[in-house]
């Protein structure tokens, strides 16, 4: 089961990147390219239905699987980035992290009003991150028809923050 498989490969590595975190290293998932292409099929899969125009995937963990993701699904990838990074007019929209704050950006092009956007990460944590890029899409008048993690913490209780956007929320491991 591809749960298990996730679970018995990420690697948990204490007080990182501050004291008290243990932080969910999922490197060890990119040296197994079969668990890649079988993780990259199971989003897939879990979207099927959902009726997707665009994946808005979030630097720099939401750029490991969400180009392939959206290749499977054929549709547009576009990419979220963190400040000062996208080189043409952006909006943006700044929140707090697990261990900090930071400010997120979009092209004003990226996406045309009414699209329906999955947005793709590879863990949700406090939920602040998807919050923030849920923002981005809604200034640029598009929909976030769903939100697609490969790891949940549930003990941060991201899936209540997201709760307010009355959507589909997928995952393929939690803890
Ligand atoms: C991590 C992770 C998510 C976010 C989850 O990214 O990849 O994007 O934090 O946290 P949240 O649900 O509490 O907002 P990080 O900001 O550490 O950046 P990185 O992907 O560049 O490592
Ligand atoms: N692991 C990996 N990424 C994260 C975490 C974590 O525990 N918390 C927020 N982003």
């Amino acid at each position: 089961m591809i749960e298990s498989k996730i679970k018995s490969t990420v690697r948990d590595v204490n007080d990182f990147p501050k004291a008290g975190i243990v932080f969910k290293d999922i490197t060890p998932i990119l040296k197994d390219p079969q668990l890649c292409m079988e993780i990259t099929k199971a989003l897939a899969e879990q979207l099927k239905d959902v009726g997707i125009d665009v994946v808005a995937g979030i630097e720099s963990r939401g750029f490991l699987f969400g180009p392939t993701l959206a290749q499977l699904l054929n549709v547009p990838f576009v990419p979220i980035r963190k400040a000062g990074k996208l080189p043409y007019k952006t909006v943006k929209q700044s929140y707090d992290l697990e261990y900090g704050t930071a400010t997120i950006e979009l092209h004003e092009d990226a996406l045309i009003a009414g699209q329906k956007v999955l947005i793709h990460d590879d863990l949700l944590a406090t939920g602040g991150t998807v919050v923030a890029a849920s923002k981005l899409v809604m200034q640029l008048g598009a929909e976030v028809a769903g939100y697609s993690f490969i790891i949940a913490l549930d003990f941060l209780n991201g899936r209540v923050r997201l709760a307010p956007y009355n959507t589909q929320i997928f995952s393929l491991a939690s803890y």
